[in-house]
C-alpha cells in the first residue's frame, strides 16, 4: 500500500505546528514540493494557497493545482477556543477531517497525517501511564472531534486502503508560533512571560500536572511516522506519545533557575476542568514499538533551550509575536 511522498500538502500551516512542519519538510523534501495552506496566508510562508477545509471545492482546486499525494492536516480548532465555540470547532474539526479524507478517497492520496490529541482522554480515563487501548470519553468539543478523527482515519484504512497515520499529541511547547487556544498554552505563555516580565499569571493550578512535549520531538514524530514503513504499523491514526511531564509549579521551579527572580501565581479558570479530564502520563509503548518512536527532550533540555531562544529573540527584538 505505501507509496512515495512527492507533493505535499499541510493544512492550518501558519499554527503553532504547521510553521515549524512546514520548514522541515522543505528541508527534507525541497521548498517546491512543500505547499503551505491556511485561512490566511502569513507573511514568508514560501509556497501557499489559501484553502478552508471546511469548503471541499477549496481543498480540491489546490490538490488538483499542485498533484499534491501527501497531507499533513493540521487545521483545528484547540481544546479552549472550542468551548467557547463548539460549533465552530464542530465544524472545521469534523466536517475539515471528513473533507481531507473524501478528497483523498476520491484522488488517491498516498498518504495523510492526522494528529490526535490527549485531549480524546476523559475523566474516566486512567490518569497514570495512560494505556493506549482505554476508555475515551473526552469532555470538550475538541476531544470528541479527535475521537471522531481517529476512528474516521481508521475507518478509511480498513474500508478505502486509506494510508492514514495520526498520534495522541501532548500539549506542545516551542518558541517560534504561540499555539491559540488550547488548554496547554500555559506551558507556552509562562516562557514568553518570564522573558519579557519575569513574572507569569498562570491560569492552572499549581498542581497540574500534564504530558507535554517539546516542539522538536513533536516535528520529528510527524515525520517519522509519516515515513514509517506502513506493514509494521498495527495502529494507525491513534498512537499514544510521551516526552515529559510535569506540573505548572515544577515547570515554574525550573525557570528560576535560570531566572532566580521569576514568580508565578495561580489564578485557575475554565481551563482547570479541562486540564483535570486529561492524562498525567502516557504509555506510548507502541509507538515505540511499531514505528521506533524515541523523544529527545526532557523538563530541563526543553527550558534550557526555550529560554536561550527566547532571551536571543528578545535581544534581537522579535518577541512580541
Ligand atoms: N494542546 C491542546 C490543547 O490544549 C491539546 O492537544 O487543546
Amino acid at each position: 500500500m505505501a507509496k512515495e511522498i512527492k507533493k505535499i500538502m499541510v493544512t492550518g500551516a501558519a499554527g503553532q505546528i504547521g510553521s515549524e512542519l512546514i520548514l522541515i519538510l522543505r528541508e527534507k523534501y525541497g521548498d517546491e514540493n512543500v505547499l503551505a495552506t491556511d485561512v490566511i496566508r502569513k507573511d514568508g510562508a514560501g509556497l501557499f494557497e489559501s484553502v478552508d477545509v471546511t469548503k471541499k471545492g477549496s481543498i480540491e482546486e489546490v490538490i488538483k493545482k499542485h498533484n499534491i499525494d501527501t497531507i499533513y492536516h493540521l487545521a483545528a480548532i484547540l481544546s479552549a477556543k472550542g468551548e467557547e465555540n463548539p460549533a465552530l470547532a464542530w465544524d472545521v474539526n469534523i466536517n475539515g477531517t471528513y473533507n481531507i479524507l473524501e478528497i483523498a478517497r476520491e484522488y488517491k492520496i498516498n498518504r495523510i497525517f492526522i494528529p490526535s490529541s490527549i485531549a480524546a482522554f476523559g475523566p474516566e480515563t486512567p490518569r497514570d501511564n495512560t494505556p493506549q487501548e482505554t476508555i475515551l470519553r473526552p469532555k470538550t468539543m475538541y476531544g470528541l472531534t479527535k475521537v471522531a478523527g481517529e476512528l474516521l482515519g481508521d475507518y478509511y484504512v480498513k474500508k478505502f486502503d486509506i494510508d492514514v497515520r495520526g498520534c495522541r499529541f501532548p500539549g506542545i511547547i516551542s518558541h517560534k508560533t504561540l499555539p491559540g487556544g488550547g488548554t496547554t498554552d500555559y506551558a507556552v505563555e509562562i516562557f514568553f512571560a518570564a522573558i519579557k516580565n519575569k513574572k507569569y499569571t498562570c491560569f492552572v493550578r499549581e498542581d497540574t500536572v500534564l504530558p507535554m512535549m517539546y516542539m522538536p520531538d513533536c516535528l520529528k514524530a510527524a515525520v517519522d511516522l509519516m515515513e514509517a514503513d506502513f506493514s509494521q504499523l498495527k495502529h494507525h491514526a491513534d498512537f499514544n506519545l510521551s516526552a515529559m511531564s510535569f506540573s505548572a509549579k515544577e515547570l515554574a521551579e525550573e525557570i528560576k533557575k535560570h531566572i532566580p527572580e521569576f514568580v508565578c501565581e495561580y489564578k485557575p479558570d475554565f481551563r482547570q476542568k479541562i486540564a483535570d479530564s486529561w492524562p498525567k502520563s502516557i504509555d506510548d509503548s507502541f509507538a515505540r514499538k511499531e514505528w521506533g518512536w524515541k523523544p529527545q527532550y526532557d523538563l530541563a533540555g526543553m527550558t534550557k533551550d526555550m529560554l536561550q531562544a527566547l532571551s536571543k529573540r528578545q535581544k534581537e527584538g522579535t518577541l512580541n509575536c
